[in-house]
């Protein structure tokens, strides 16, 4: 079954749910040009999930999809402190951007299972994980008659996801801006290009494979169609629409970088993830420490990257990007949309002559 038919949906092209970067605006802005919108929602708790779900519902009637980290992920030690040297350069950040004392950290993701029940009871047409999923979760989804999709990093997670009874998977290639959604082993191993992940993807599974990483422009899409994927996943490229989310700074910081400037880093948030080197990367990569887990780092760094942003300090901020940031364009959703559409049209057209 083709991507398009699965989800209910004109283009094959899904707009990346990115926590922190989409708003409903967005989201809606894409599934009205007939291709699907999507909300990264795992830092949002169950009560302001369900009023976004309802604010994109006053926007568009067509499907979208929200997007969950793995239900349990979230989970932390609450007696598990940074090393020294972390926190004595952490305690400096804080003087230099005038934050009080520096605090332990607690959670700041889901908690999911509960964003989860939201999602059910608002019957949302698509949900989609990012670090796995479990099995029961993808029964409970289509027991509601609703489409499950997950990320996959390595051909082994693929099959993984297809066992149990995902409806697509989406190849995320080594390229992608965020988060690695690699829930299988060494992440340094599942960092795969798109080129050579998604055609042994589309090799090992039957359900639709939707390619993610380095997408930006009919070029990327063309290329995907012909390495076997149904769709395209596309998230740096949106960020750079009117209507998406992210500061001013981040923004400006995108416009000025090439590719050289990413970089796979785990001392963000404790997960690795792809986004532009900066001044407190350089600083943490540096330490003989190996940073907090996932989610304790995150949690430590944000009252920094919140001040960060406030001052529109490039610093101390994280700002995911893809590899393909060099190519990004500023347009409202619905043109880049469409012009995605045509030019993807045009391109197979002059491939074919
Ligand atoms: C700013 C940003 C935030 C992201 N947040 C999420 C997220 O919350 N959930 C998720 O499944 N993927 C997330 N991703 C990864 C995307 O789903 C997708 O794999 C990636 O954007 C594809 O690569 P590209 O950025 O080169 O298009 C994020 C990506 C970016 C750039």
């Amino acid at each position: 079954m083709s991507i398009r038919a699965l989800l209910n949906i004109e283009h094959p092209i899904i707009q990346a749910p990115m926590a922190g970067a989409c708003t409903p605006a967005l989201v809606a802005a894409v599934s009205n040009g007939g291709g699907l919108g999507s909300l990264g929602a795992a830092p949002m708790k169950p009560d302001v999930l369900r009023a976004q779900i309802q604010k994109i519902r006053a926007l568009t009637g067509r499907p979208f999809n929200i997007n969950l980290f793995a239900p349990g992920s979230e989970r932390f030690d609450a007696d598990a402190m940074p090393g020294k040297a972390a926190r004595a350069l952490l305690e400096k950040y804080h003087q230099e951007l005038g934050l009080g004392e520096l605090r332990m950290p607690s959670g700041i993701f889901g908690p999911a299972e509960q964003q989860l029940e939201v999602l059910l009871e608002e019957k949302v047409p698509v949900i989609s994980f990012h670090f796995g999923v479990a099995a029961h979760h993808v029964n409970a989804i289509h027991a509601a008659g609703l489409k499950v999709i997950c990320s996959a990093t390595t051909i082994e997670e693929a099959v993984h996801l297809e066992s149990l009874g995902c409806d697509a998977v989406i190849a995320q290639g080594s390229e992608a801006g965020g988060h690695r959604g690699t829930f299988m082993g060494d992440f340094q191993r599942a960092l795969i290009g798109t080129m050579a992940l998604v055609p042994q993807i589309v090799d090992a599974v039957s359900v639709p494979v939707i390619a993610a990483g380095g997408i930006m422009d009919a070029r990327g899409i063309v290329a995907c169609k012909a390495l076997g994927a149904s769709g395209v996943q596309m998230g740096t490229a949106f960020l750079g629409c009117h209507e998406s989310g992210i500061p001013g700074v981040w923004r400006e910081q995108l416009k000025a970088s090439s590719p050289s400037r990413t970089t796979v880093t785990t001392v963000m948030s404790g997960k690795p993830a792809r986004g532009l080197a900066n001044r407190y990367i350089q600083d943490m990569e540096a330490l003989e420490e190996a940073p907090m887990p996932y989610p304790l780092q995150y949690a430590l760094s944000g009252a920094i990257r919140k001040k960060a942003a406030q001052q529109g300090n490039p610093d101390f901020l994280a700002m995911w990007s893809g590899q393909g940031v060099g190519m990004l364009q500023e347009l409202p959703a619905a043109e880049l949309l469409k012009a995605l559409v045509t030019q993807t049209r045009l391109l197979l057209a002059e491939l074919d002559n």
